[in-house]
């Protein structure tokens, strides 16, 4: 892992756009994996403002996103699928037939899961993907539990994730409990990674993703055996390295 400490949550914003431009521009027919949560978002408006200024042309790309809720349907204004449309993709000319996210209606989530992965490598596997870190160390949504997940796959949220995420919702009683996540497995066959991470309150989980012995507990320190992955943070967040 390659790791930079940025000024703040805007410098890391504009550098990772850096990365997924520089991305398109040198393979206009990338595969793109994107994130949701506060963190990417700077990373999203840097995108759209070089897309903005003319600087770079997304009409080739496909993307597939983490992850995405179970029992939310994908217009729904606390969906990810609606999250991406309104943060990145309703602002760039991203074909609307290529944005990939994981189906929280699906009949069958095993099938589900296999059927993604299967779409990610017949797109040719992702090029650049983007990671946010929660502050239990799960990456998508890939909970602290005993083994890595492998590929895509139904998740029981914890009520850590639950409390985190509440802010999004009227109350925690509407955060779903269960969502759909790209495995660790899916995320370790991406060729580049970026994570972004600001505040102390993430310090801890960067911590145990950076220094500790890998360990599915702490699901980002899969990140260990990856490799090329940029991890950028504030001075907050990498505190405690
Ligand atoms: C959610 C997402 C993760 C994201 C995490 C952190 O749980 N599934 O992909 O990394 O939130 O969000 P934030 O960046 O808002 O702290």
């Amino acid at each position: 892992m390659i790791c930079h400490i940025l000024k703040d949550a805007d410098a890391i914003g504009k550098a990772a756009a850096s990365l997924f431009v520089s991305q398109t521009l040198r393979k206009p027919d990338s595969v793109l994996g994107f994130a949701t949560g506060s963190s990417p978002i700077p990373t999203y408006q840097g995108m759209i403002d070089a897309y903005k200024a003319g600087i770079v042309d997304f009409a080739g790309v496909t993307t597939f996103n983490l992850d995405e809720y179970c029992g939310l349907a994908p217009d729904h204004d606390q969906g990810y699928r609606y999250f991406m449309m309104q943060n990145l993709f309703d602002h760039l000319n991203v074909p609307h037939d290529r944005i990939h996210v994981p189906n929280g209606l699906a009949a069958d989530f095993d099938a589900e899961g296999v059927a993604y992965d299967a779409a990610i490598d017949a797109a040719g596997g992702i090029d650049l993907q983007i990671l946010g870190i929660g502050h239990n160390g799960h990456i998508g949504f890939n909970e602290p539990c005993d083994v890595f997940p492998q590929i895509t796959h139904k998740v029981t949220l914890t009520e850590s994730t639950i409390e985190a995420n509440k802010r999004f919702f009227a109350s925690a009683d509407e955060v779903p409990r269960y969502a759909v996540s790209m495995g660790i497995g899916t995320i370790l066959k991406v060729r580049s990674i970026v994570l972004v991470a600001t505040g102390k309150g993430k310090a801890e989980a960067v911590k145990k993703m950076i220094k500790d012995d890998p360990s599915p507990f702490c699901p980002a320190s899969a990140l260990q055996f990856h490799p090329d992955v940029t991890v950028l943070l504030d001075a907050d967040a990498a505190s405690l390295l």
